[in-house]
């Protein structure tokens, strides 16, 4: 039996990235997975390269209405759901963002979908939940965790999202929901987000922080998000669990 069978589950951000080595190894573990994206036809195509027990489909997390669109769909598709994890994310801006100079559009925009998105994911994550209990994982970042002087919308979005989780983790602990809530906090992992936001001399640099010597790998961050969703951690709420090859601990 794999770690989640049986179990449905929906993942944003899921065309590329983290969260397509999300839903991959959540389908890998026998669960049914909705792969949501901005990226429509990419989400579609992640979910055909995974098999029936995956369906991908069309997500705004900043638009409400897109939301209500895609519970209504997933719950007919694949029934109660058991899980969200809310990985959808965004760092790069136009401007540059240190905070003398970051742009208020900048700002705003990423706010729009690191924490607006993550709210919202929680939101309909907690009514569909509501009566049978289950896991929202939040994908936070180690920018939460310290300074990012050339990060400032993109720290405090994912220090928000911290915040965030603890208050729906202890909601619905309050509430008798048996919902769970934690977020995860990856160091540097090379993705196209990664990509789109370091040139290779500030790779170089940052490779240089991380005791461990190297970046992170998609897959041990979706180990973690495996076992907040599975019934490994049915004590655990309101944490936070940083996986970045020791760059914090000094
Ligand atoms: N890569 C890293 O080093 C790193 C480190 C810490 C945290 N994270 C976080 O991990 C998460 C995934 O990042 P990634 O590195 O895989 O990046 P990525 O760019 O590969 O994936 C992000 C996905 O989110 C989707 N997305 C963007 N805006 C959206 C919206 N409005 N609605 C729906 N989907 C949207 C994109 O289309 C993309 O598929 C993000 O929350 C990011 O902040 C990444």
């Amino acid at each position: 039996m794999g770690r989640v069978q049986g179990k449905s589950i929906l993942v944003t951000g899921a065309a590329s990235g983290i969260g397509y080595e999300i839903a991959e190894r959540l389908v890998a573990e026998g669960a049914r997975v909705v792969l949501a994206d901005l990226r429509t036809e990419m989400a579609m195509a992640a979910a055909a390269q995974l098999g029936d027990a995956a369906w991908g489909a069309a997500l705004d997390v900043r638009d409400d209405a897109s939301w209500v669109d895609l519970m209504l769909q997933a719950a007919g598709r694949f029934g109660q759901l058991d899980a969200m994890v809310n990985n959808a994310g965004i760092a790069a801006t136009p401007q540059p963002q240190d905070v003398e100079n970051v742009a208020l559009t900048d700002w705003r925009a990423v706010q729009a979908v690191n924490v607006e998105g993550v709210l919202l994911g929680c939101q309909h994550a907690i009514r569909a939940l509501q009566s049978t209990g289950g896991s929202i994982v939040n994908i936070s970042s180690v920018a939460a965790l310290m300074g990012t002087p050339t990060l400032a919308a993109y720290g405090a979005s994912k220090a928000a999202v911290t915040q965030l989780t603890k208050t729906v983790a202890l909601h619905c602990a309050r509430r008798g929901y048996r919902i769970r809530c934690n977020s995860v906090h990856p160091g540097l992992v090379a993705t196209g987000l990664f990509e789109a936001t370091f040139s290779a001399a500030e790779q170089a640099e940052k490779l240089q922080s991380i005791p461990m010597g190297q970046f992170a790998k998609p897959e041990e961050v979706a180990a973690m998000v495996l076992y907040l969703v599975s019934d490994e951690s049915t004590h655990v709420t309101g944490a936070r669990f940083v996986i970045d090859g020791g760059m914090t601990m000094v």
